[in-house]
């Protein structure tokens, strides 16, 4: 069993149109683990419920069906085993990036010197240790995403869960934090579950993808590139990345997928 397990997890919503209640299925028997170390992408089309799945996940939701297990243990709520980023870094205004972090360790129960020396190692891992005072209206977005993941690597969780963590970036800053989020894997060894609608990212960053249309799992892929894959540009030129784009491609617009 991996770090995250999820077994025919299934979601409802219910929502009121023109005062007539409607189920909505955001997700139907969804099963798939995460192992140890692995990084999975969470692909598909706008609505498909990839955002429904990692709250999910986090214990920001709960489940109409199914069973999540992280670490072996039925989620229930928060916990410090999880951490999340989500598209917009969604940072508290009013603190520095150094207390930004902090707060996620002193929730934790962290205090001190302990507190003081782990919410710096983690802004210098994500390159911001100079930027430490400033409050995220002085950061650009893509330094504010890094504190976002600092503050999520910071707890030191289990795992982490990523909502297209880079969907709001421009384009080189994306494959810079791309590329820091790689090394940083390479130094953790993070579980990591993240979700992306850019299927280059999907192929340079995970393991497997798990694609998903209309609330459903369609396929599980693995992409075969080797680790570590630290220079990316070499990376993009080996066969083995156009072949698992091209599948990935094929699979996110195969006629069934697209009818499912
Ligand atoms: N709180 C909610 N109440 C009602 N319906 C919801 C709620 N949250 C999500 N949904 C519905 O569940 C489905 C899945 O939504 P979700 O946000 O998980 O999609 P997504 O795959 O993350 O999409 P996107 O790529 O646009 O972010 C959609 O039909 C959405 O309208
Ligand atoms: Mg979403």
């Amino acid at each position: 069993m991996g770090i995250v397990s999820l077994a025919g997890v299934s979601k409802r919503f219910t929502i009121r149109v023109a005062g007539v209640p409607q189920t909505v299925h955001a997700l139907q028997d969804l099963s798939f683990d995460v192992a140890d170390g692995e990084m999975v992408a969470l692909i598909g089309p706008s609505g498909c419920g990839k955002t429904t799945a990692l709250r999910i996940v986090m214990g920001l939701e709960r489940a109409s069906a199914g069973r999540i297990l992280v670490d072996g243990e039925v989620v229930n709520g928060c916990g410090h085993n999880r951490g999340i980023v989500f598209q917009h870094a969604e940072l508290l205004p009013w603190l520095t990036a150094y207390e930004n972090v902090a707060f996620g360790l002193e929730q934790k129960g962290v205090r001190g010197g302990e507190l003081r020396d782990t919410a710096m190692r983690y802004l210098e891992l994500v390159g911001l240790a100079e930027s430490a005072s400033r409050r995220p209206y002085q950061l650009s977005g893509g330094m504010q995403q890094r504190v976002g993941i600092a503050r999520a690597l910071a707890i030191d969780p289990s795992v982490l869960l990523m909502d297209e963590p880079f969907g709001a970036l421009d384009a080189q800053t994306r494959e810079t934090m791309q590329a820091e989020l790689i090394e940083i894997q390479a130094r953790t060894r993070k579980t990591v579950l993240f979700v992306t609608h850019d299927l280059d990212e999907a192929v340079l960053l995970a393991d497997r993808v798990v694609i998903m249309q209309k609330g459903r799992i369609s396929q599980i892929m693995s992409t075969h590139l080797p680790r570590p894959r630290l220079d990316m540009e070499a990376m993009r030129s080996l066969p083995q990345f156009a072949e698992s784009r091209h599948r990935l491609w094929q699979a996110l617009h195969s006629r069934a997928a697209v009818a499912a």
